[in-house]
């Protein structure tokens, strides 16, 4: 009999059926064994009545040990007290490996224990949710900008210059250079929307962030969109309508995950555009008045985007930062080239910040000038200028941070459940 995945188990009622799992609970009561089993397409109880059993089938599953590796054959009858509506009523079992005594019990475990023993404690329904819901929200990216027409197109990882600040750079040695792992494919995003026209990357990009925050990994996955000629209006249009559609997608086809994470829907269903928008110089005058010791001119700490996003319903763009502290390529507004045409977008429910974008600097003198005022060499940039110096465009793009989405969409307190092996300033391992 070939065996079926659990989640076909509807299909099959009152049918012999063979399953292959882990046992993740199991309880006897005299003639009676009740094992759960998960396969990672669903979970099921299946019961083993000693009478209903093939030869030594009841002795062997008093071998069966929490994590041990099944298969099991019976028939698939109707329950209406099972969550899934069914169970299997066993009549033969095979231990295929009797797990040893499994390190994560039923109780509380710390924080740094789980994340120790990261490569079992996926293992669980919680934080199997959290990544079916995390390739729920990359197919929704996905589609989301098939439909709209960009090409997926890839940007190198290993690269001689830096995108996002110098600060947060992991370098690497490269044959006797230095080479730096990528910040974020934007740059070469850009040369490739010159020959594409609308395009998208989706990787691991990477930051060396010496601080210790629940919203930062050292190696994340960003989705970074390019498009030629669209503008910073444009821009945050499409990022509104992405949102809109991953929550979507997320609520519709992932109620059950949600479920099991406590994840409340209304907030989600409320995900709805247009957004809110608050140039920096509001953001900064509203924060000053609510609490907040920010002085016009510093950037947004963790603190403010927390603010402003617990004060917000949906999602909020915070537009036009200083000049001064945002990157080298973010392009100045017409009538004041103090601040730039850029964006950050903030969740609600406290999460902060999941896109950071801008129109980009088509300008050759313009960017060379910012190139000495913040002190970047020229030299590994040429590559770069070109893209000013033959046919330039008008172009905009922004940086989704998937973790950070993930993070939210789950309501998590911490982004490190949102990856599966995170990469935190004190870990490496597993
Ligand atoms: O705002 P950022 O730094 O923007 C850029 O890198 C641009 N070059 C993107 C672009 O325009 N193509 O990063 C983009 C997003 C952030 O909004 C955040 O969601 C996420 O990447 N991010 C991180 N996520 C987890 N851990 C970190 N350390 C992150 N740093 C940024
Ligand atoms: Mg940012």
């Amino acid at each position: 009999m070939d065996c079926i995945d659990i989640r076909q188990i509807g299909t099959h009622l009152n049918k012999e059926v063979c399953l292959k799992g882990w046992v993740y609970n199991l309880r006897s009561s005299g003639q009676i064994f009740f094992l759960q089993l998960r396969d990672g397409t669903g979970t099921i109880q299946a019961v083993a009545n000693k009478a209903e059993m093939a030869e030594g089938g009841f002795e062997r599953c008093s071998k069966v040990t929490q994590e041990s590796s099944v298969k099991l054959t019976g028939k698939v009858v109707s329950e209406k007290r099972s969550p899934s509506g069914f169970e299997l009523h066993v009549n033969d079992i095979t231990i295929i490996h009797r797990a040893e005594e499994y390190p994560i019990a039923k109780k509380e475990h710390g924080i740094e224990f789980l994340l120790d023993n990261r490569h079992l404690w996926i293992r669980s329904s919680k934080q199997a949710a959290i990544l079916i819901i995390r390739d729920q929200v990359i197919w929704s990216m996905r589609s989301f900008f098939r439909e709209k027409g960009f090409i997926l197109t890839d940007t190198p990882i290993l690269t001689p210059t830096s995108c996002e600040g110098t600060t947060t750079l992991f370098s690497t040695d490269y044959f006797g250079q230095t080479a730096y792992l990528a910040q974020s494919g934007q740059l070469y995003l850009e040369a490739l929307a010159a020959s594409l026209g609308k395009v998208y990357d989706f990787g691991p990009t990477f930051r060396a962030e010496k601080s210790k925050t629940r919203r930062h990994l050292m190696e994340f996955w960003m989705l970074d969109a390019e498009a030629a000629f669209m503008e910073h209006e444009e821009s945050l249009k499409l990022q509104e309508e992405l949102i809109c559609r991953i929550a979507g997608d997320v609520v519709r086809n992932c109620e059950k995950e949600l479920t099991i994470l406590g994840r409340p829907l209304e907030p989600l269903k409320n995900i709805t555009a247009p957004f809110p928008r608050l140039t920096y110089d509001e953001a900064v005058e509203w924060l000053m008045k609510n609490g907040s010791d920010i002085k016009s001119g510093d950037d947004l700490g963790a603190d403010d985007e927390t603010l402003l996003s617990n004060h917000h319903k949906k999602p909020v763009f915070i537009t036009n930062f200083p000049t001064a502290i945002k990157a080298f390529y973010m392009k100045p507004l017409p009538d004041n080239p103090e601040r730039v045409l850029c964006a950050d977008l903030l969740a609600p429910e406290g999460y902060g910040e999941i896109i950071g974008g801008s129109q980009r600097i088509d300008d050759l003198a313009l960017l060379k000038k910012r190139f000495v005022e913040q002190k970047l060499p020229v030299e590994p940039f040429e590559w770069y200028l070109d893209l000013r110096r033959y046919g330039s465009f008008p172009h905009s793009g922004f940086g989704v941070g998937l973790e950070r989405v993930v993070t939210w969409m789950c309501k998590l307190d911490h982004v490190r459940e949102a990856i599966p092996f995170p990469r935190l300033l004190n870990r490496l391992k597993p």
